[in-house]
């Protein structure tokens, strides 16, 4: 069986820059799985339809195919707000669910997947050969997307992004349909005080230990 690490963990925690250098380092395939609600979202914004009604978010998934929606657009807070409304979903998580595990199961270079989200150690691949949960403060993790936007030239401010931030992580954890948590035998990893190549290094040192026993 190829191996599969299973990246979980709250919005702006690192879980995405963790998953991509884990991929390089063990030349696993990655697959970022917000990007699939996300391209969901995008499709229903595109077709000036409501991310919060149910028929709209299913309609939007039969039109979606991966690659679908440019990666910028994919990236905007509007699509990442509408996306944790899709995920909610029961169908949409349904019919997104068989590209994961089949991702997982046959990842494209055939040494191993890394696969982020909410519910890849729970849900999606619950016998994953190593499954990490990363978090940080909420306070944190409001100052690392405010900085991004800032440098972006797209500044907003502190108070709205906290808001946000707290928005999103309580309709994930929250949600009745694989909510967002740690599996039960996740490492957790908080990254609030770690730069980023402390939180990779982290990362790969509980990875490393778990791959090669
Ligand atoms: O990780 P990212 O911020 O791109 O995810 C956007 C949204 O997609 C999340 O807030 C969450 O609601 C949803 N999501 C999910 N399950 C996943 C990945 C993302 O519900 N496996």
């Amino acid at each position: 069986m190829t191996p599969v690490i299973a990246i979980d963990g709250t919005a702006a925690s690192g879980k995405g820059t963790i998953a991509r250098a884990l991929a390089k380092h063990f030349g696993f395939d990655h697959l970022d799985t917000g990007s699939l609600y996300r391209s969901v979202a995008a499709l229903v914004l595109r077709a000036g339809g409501d991310p919060a009604s149910r028929q709209d978010a299913i309609e939007a998934c039969d039109r979606f195919k991966p690659g679908v929606i440019p990666d910028p657009e994919l990236r905007t807070g509007p699509v990442g707000e509408a996306a944790s409304l899709v995920s909610a979903v029961p169908e949409v998580r349904q019919r997104l669910r068989l590209l994961q595990t089949s991702f997982a199961a046959h990842p494209p270079g055939g040494k191993g997947a890394v696969m982020d989200g909410r519910d890849i150690g729970t849900v999606i691949c619950p016998g994953a050969t190593v499954k990490l949960f990363i978090t940080a403060t909420v306070e944190e993790r409001t100052r690392r997307r405010w900085r991004e936007l800032d440098a972006l030239g797209k500044g907003r401010p502190y108070e709205h992004l906290l808001e946000e931030l707290r928005a999103r992580d309580a309709r994930d954890a929250d949600r009745p349909i694989s909510p967002m948590k740690p599996a039960d035998d996740a490492v957790l990893l908080d990254t609030t005080e770690l730069s980023i190549d402390a939180a990779v290094a982290a990362a790969l040192e509980a990875v490393r230990g778990k791959l090669e026993a």
